[in-house]
C-alpha cells in the first residue's frame, strides 16, 4: 500500500500498545496470587480460588484466591491492630504516605492501565488517559486533607476499620475513591475488588509494600459475593462503603441494619442527558459518546436516556447515527478504538436480553453496520428510539452501551421526564442559554448535574445520588465526612424515663380530673383528629392523668406525609425568610415559656429550675438555628476544568422525626429546626412518655408564621408510627432518638427505597450540650449536596 492510497482512504492502521510489561508481571507471580493481608501475601484458608479473564478474548489471565470467613477475619484482625498506629502517625505522617502512593500511581501508570485494559476490556485510551490519571489525582488530593485534617475538620476523629466492596467497571479507580480518604482520615481498611477485576488491586497492594505503608493499613482480600457479604456482616468493621448494583445495595443496608455500621452506598442509575433545542447540536452529539459509550456504557453515572426536545430531534438522531458509524469497537488494548470489551459474557447476556425486552415493548434499534471482533465479549453501541417513559428499558438500567432516547416539548416536561425514574445519580443538561441550564439543573433530583459537558470527575468534587442511587457522597470535602464521626456523639445509655407511655383508654373516663381538652394530632396546618377515633392518657410520674392524646394510625402518618408533601414552597422560601419564621417560633415560646415550664415539670417531674432551663434551652436552640438558615453554604469547588462546580447543600425533603424522651420540649425542637432551617418538612412523632410538649407546641407555630405542612405532629407509639414513615415511599429521609431494637428496625424498614437514615441506636445525648446536640453535623444530615459542575469560556 502507498502512501497516497493511506492518505485518500484515511483508514485507521492499528496501533497497539504493548502488553509485555503486563504479562511480565503475571509471570513472575506464576499467574497465581495470593490475599494482602498485615502487609503480607498470604494464601487463602479458604484452599479456594477462581479464574480471571480477558474479556477481549476470553483468555485466562490469573488465578485469585477466594477469601473466606477465616481470611476476612484475618483481615479485619490486622487493620483493627494497625489502626491505633496509623493514628498516631499524625496528619502529616498519613500525608506523606498518601503522597508516596500518588507518586508510586504516576510511575507505575503504564503497567497499571495495559493491566486494568487487560481485566477489564476497556480501552487503554481510557485507562491510561482517564482512569490511572484521576486515581494519581485522588492520591494528592487527600493527602492535601490528611495533611489539613486536624484545621479542617475539627472535632471529628476516624470511624475506625472500614470494610470497602468495589464494582468492576472502574477496578483501580473505585479503589482510589474508597481508599484515599480513608487512609486520610485516619481509618484503616479491608477492601475486596470485584471478582471479574482484580489485578489491579493486586498491583496496588504491591505499591502500598513498595511505599512501605505500615503492615495492616491497607488490607485486599479477593473473592465473590459471598466474601463481600463476610466484610458487610463482619462484627469488628465499623463502616462499610460499597459501590455495586443497587440489589447488593439493599441487601448490605438490611445486613447492616441496627448494627452501628456507618454506610455509604453508591449504586445505580439511569440518568438523563437533556437537549433542549439551542443547544449547540454537535458539542452535544459528541456529549452523548461520552455520556453511554465511554467504557462500553458499565458506567453507574452513564447517561443513558436521551431526552431530546422536539423541534430538534430528528436532526439530532441524525447526527447521532452519523457519528455512531464512527465508533470503533474493537481490541481494547489498540490505542485507536472507541469502545473495548463487555467486562464478561454475564454481563453481555444482561445487555442483550434487555435489549431484546425493549424491542418486544416497541422499540426501534439502530447500531452501527461496523462489524465486531469475532471473538471476545463486545456488543455494539445501540440506539433505541420511540420508547415509552414506562418501558422497561426507560427505566431499568442496562450497564451497556445502550442509549434509549425520548422527546419533550417543554422546559418542565424535560425536567419531569428526568425525574421519572427510582434512580437520582447525574444528569446532564445541554443549553446554550445558561439561564435554563441553571432554573432546571436545580430541580432535576440527583447528585451530579453535569452543564454542556457529561461524566466529569475530579477528587475535588462530591459524588453519589439519592434514592434507588444510593447515599453518601465520594470525594471532596462532603466525601471526607463519610470517614469521619464526631468526637462528642452521645453520652452513654438512655435512662428510662420517669413516667408511662401514654396508654390507650376508652372513651373519657368519668372520674378524670380537671383537663384542658384532648390534644389533637397537628396535621397540614390544622388540628386533626385521629383518623382511628382513639386517644392516649399521659400520666404524670406519681401516676396522675395529665390529659389525653390522640392514637395516631397508619392513616393519620400518610395525610401528614401528603401535607408535608404538598408544602414544597418551604424548600423554594428563601433562606432568609426560613430564618425569619424560626426566629418567630423563638419568640412566641419564650412569651410562652411559664406555661411550657409547668407543662414540663407535670409531666416529668422535673424542678421548676430544670424545666425552665429546659424552655431557656429550646428557644436558645431556636435562635441558633434561626442563624444558621441563611449561613449552611454550600461551596464553589475547582476542579481542573476551565469552569466552577457548584456543590450545593439541597434539602432532602420530607423528613420523619422521633423525638427523645429525655427532653421533650428541647428534644422536639433540637431535631425540627434544624430540619426545617434547610428547607425539609417534618412529620414529627414526639416522645410517646411526654407528648404534651409537643401538642402544646403546635398553637406556637400557629401563631409563628409556619406554612401549612411545613410541621406535622402525630401522636402515638413511636416505633409503629416510624416503621410506617420509614416505609413511606414519599418520605426522603428518618432521624430517630429511641431505643437499640427501634433503630435497627428503622434501618431495616428504609431498605427498600434506600432513604438515608439516622438513629441513635439507643444511646442518650446530652440535648443541653451544643457539641453533641446542635450544628453542623444536624446541618449536614438534614441536606445533601448536588454537584452542578458548570464549564465556561468560547
Ligand atoms: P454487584 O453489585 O453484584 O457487585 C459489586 C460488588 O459487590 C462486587 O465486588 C461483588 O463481589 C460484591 N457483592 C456481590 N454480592 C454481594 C453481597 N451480597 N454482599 C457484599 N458484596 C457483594 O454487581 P454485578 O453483579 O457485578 O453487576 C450487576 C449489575 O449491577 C450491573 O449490570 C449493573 O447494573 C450494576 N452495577 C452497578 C455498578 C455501579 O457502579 N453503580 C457497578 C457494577 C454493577
Amino acid at each position: 500500500m502507498s502512501v497516497l492510497d493511506i492518505l485518500e482512504r484515511m483508514e485507521y492502521g492499528p496501533a497497539p500498545e504493548v502488553r509485555s510489561q503486563a504479562d511480565a508481571w503475571l509471570d513472575a507471580h506464576k499467574s497465581t496470587f495470593r490475599l494482602f493481608i498485615g502487609g503480607k501475601w498470604r494464601a487463602a484458608k479458604s484452599g479456594t480460588s477462581f479464574a480471571t479473564h480477558n474479556p477481549a478474548d476470553g483468555k485466562k489471565l490469573a488465578t485469585l484466591s477466594q477469601a473466606g470467613q477465616a481470611d476476612v477475619n484475618a483481615a479485619v484482625k490486622a487493620a483493627r491492630s494497625a489502626q491505633a498506629q496509623w493514628v498516631a502517625l499524625g496528619s502529616h505522617g498519613r500525608a506523606r504516605y498518601l503522597y508516596a502512593l500518588a507518586r508510586l500511581v504516576q510511575k507505575h501508570a503504564r503497567l497499571l492501565a495495559v493491566l486494568e485494559t487487560l481485566d477489564n476490556g476497556k480501552t487503554v485510551r481510557e485507562t491510561r488517559d482517564i482512569d490511572v490519571p484521576l486515581v494519581a489525582r485522588h492520591f494528592y488530593h487527600h493527602a492535601g486533607w490528611a495533611q489539613l485534617l486536624a484545621a479542617e475538620f475539627p472535632g471529628q476523629q476516624p470511624v475506625g476499620v472500614v470494610g470497602q466492596v468495589i464494582p468492576w467497571n472502574f477496578p483501580l479507580l473505585m479503589l482510589a475513591w474508597k481508599i484515599a480518604p480513608a487512609l486520610a482520615a485516619g481509618n484503616t481498611v479491608v477492601l475486596k475488588p470485584a471478582e471479574y477485576t482484580s489485578l489491579t488491586a493486586l498491583l496496588f497492594a504491591e505499591i502500598c509494600v513498595e511505599a512501605g505503608l505500615p503492615g495492616g493499613v491497607v488490607n485486599i482480600v479477593t473473592g465473590d459475593g459471598c466474601t463481600g457479604a463476610m466484610i458487610v456482616e463482619h462484627k469488628d468493621i465499623d463502616k462499610i462503603a460499597f459501590t455495586g448494583s443497587t440489589e447488593v445495595g439493599r441487601k448490605i443496608r438490611q445486613a447492616t441494619a441496627g448494627s452501628g455500621k456507618k454506610l455509604s452506598l453508591e449504586l445505580g442509575g439511569k440518568s438523563p442527558f437533556i437537549v433542549f433545542e439551542d443547544a449547540d447540536l454537535d458539542s452535544a452529539v459528541e456529549g452523548v459518546v461520552d455520556a453511554i459509550w465511554f467504557n462500553q456504557g458499565q458506567v453507574c453515572c452513564a447517561g443513558s436516556r436521551l431526552l431530546v426536545q422536539e423541534g430538534i430531534a430528528d436532526r439530532m438522531l441524525q447526527k447521532l447515527r452519523a457519528r455512531m458509524a464512527k465508533l470503533r469497537v474493537g481490541n481494547p488494548l489498540d490505542k485507536t478504538m472507541d469502545m473495548g470489551a463487555i467486562v464478561d459474557p454475564v454481563q453481555k447476556k444482561r445487555i442483550s436480553e434487555l435489549v431484546e425486552v425493549g424491542l418486544a415493548e416497541g422499540a426501534e434499534i439502530w447500531q452501527s453496520a461496523e462489524a465486531l471482533p469475532e471473538q471476545g465479549c463486545f456488543y455494539p453501541p445501540t440506539l433505541l428510539t420511540g420508547v415509552e417513559a414506562s418501558a422497561t428499558v426507560a427505566r431499568e438500567e442496562i450497564f451497556g452501551p445502550v442509549l434509549v432516547s425520548m422527546t419533550f416539548r417543554t422546559p418542565p416536561e424535560a425536567v419531569a421526564l428526568a425525574n421519572n425514574t427510582s434512580y437520582g445519580l447525574a444528569a446532564s443538561i445541554w443549553s446554550e442559554n445558561i439561564n435554563l441550564a441553571l432554573d432546571v439543573a436545580p430541580r432535576i433530583k440527583a447528585g451530579v448535574v453535569w452543564i454542556n459537558c457529561t461524566n466529569q470527575f475530579d477528587a475535588a468534587v462530591g459524588f453519589g445520588g439519592y434514592r434507588d442511587s444510593g447515599f453518601g457522597r465520594e470525594g471532596g470535602r462532603e466525601g471526607m465526612y463519610e470517614y469521619l464521626k464526631p468526637v462528642a456523639q452521645f453520652s452513654g445509655s438512655i435512662s428510662r424515663p420517669a413516667a408511662k407511655p401514654a396508654t390507650a383508654t376508652a372513651g373519657s373516663p368519668r372520674d378524670l380530673p380537671a383537663i384542658d381538652r384532648t390534644a389533637k394530632l397537628y396535621i397540614g396546618g390544622k388540628q386533626a383528629r385521629p383518623d382511628g377515633g382513639y386517644s392516649l392518657a399521659v400520666y404524670g410520674p406519681a401516676g396522675d392523668l395529665l390529659g389525653q392524646v390522640g392514637a395516631g394510625n397508619r392513616k393519620d402518618i400518610r395525610n401528614a406525609v401528603e401535607a408535608a408533601r404538598k408544602a414544597t414552597a418551604w424548600s423554594g422560601a428563601t433562606t432568609h425568610n426560613r430564618a425569619q419564621v424560626i426566629y418567630y417560633i423563638a419568640e412566641n415560646l419564650a412569651a410562652r415559656a411559664g406555661e411550657f415550664r409547668g407543662r414540663i415539670r407535670d409531666m416529668t417531674g422535673a424542678s421548676v429550675r430544670t424545666a425552665a432551663r429546659e424552655v431557656e434551652a429550646a428557644v436558645a436552640r431556636l435562635f441558633s438555628y434561626g442563624a444558621w438558615a441563611d449561613k449552611f453554604d454550600g461551596a464553589v469547588h475547582s476542579p481542573p476544568l476551565r469552569g466552577v462546580t457548584l456543590a450545593m447543600n439541597e434539602p432532602l425533603g420530607v423528613i420523619g422525626l422521633a423525638c427523645p424522651d429525655e427532653v421533650p420540649l428541647l428534644g422536639l425542637v433540637s431535631l425540627l429546626a434544624p430540619a426545617i432551617a434547610m428547607g425539609n418538612r417534618v412529620v414529627v412523632i414526639p416522645s410517646p412518655v411526654y407528648p404534651l410538649a409537643a401538642t402544646d407546641f403546635y398553637q406556637v407555630l400557629e401563631t409563628s408564621d409556619v406554612p401549612a405542612g411545613v410541621v406535622n405532629i402525630v401522636t402515638g407509639g413511636r416505633d409503629d408510627l416510624m416503621k410506617t414513615l420509614a416505609e413511606h415511599d414519599e418520605v426522603n429521609a428518618i432521624w430517630y432518638e429511641g431505643s437499640a431494637e427501634g433503630s435497627e428496625m428503622i434501618e431495616r424498614a428504609s431498605a427498600r427505597d434506600l432513604k438515608q437514615t439516622w438513629v441513635n441506636y439507643g444511646h442518650a445525648r446530652n440535648w443541653h450540650d451544643t457539641t453533641q446536640a446542635e450544628g453542623r453535623e444536624f446541618l449536614r444530615r438534614a441536606t445533601q449536596v448536588k454537584n452542578i459542575w458548570i464549564p465556561y469560556g468560547e
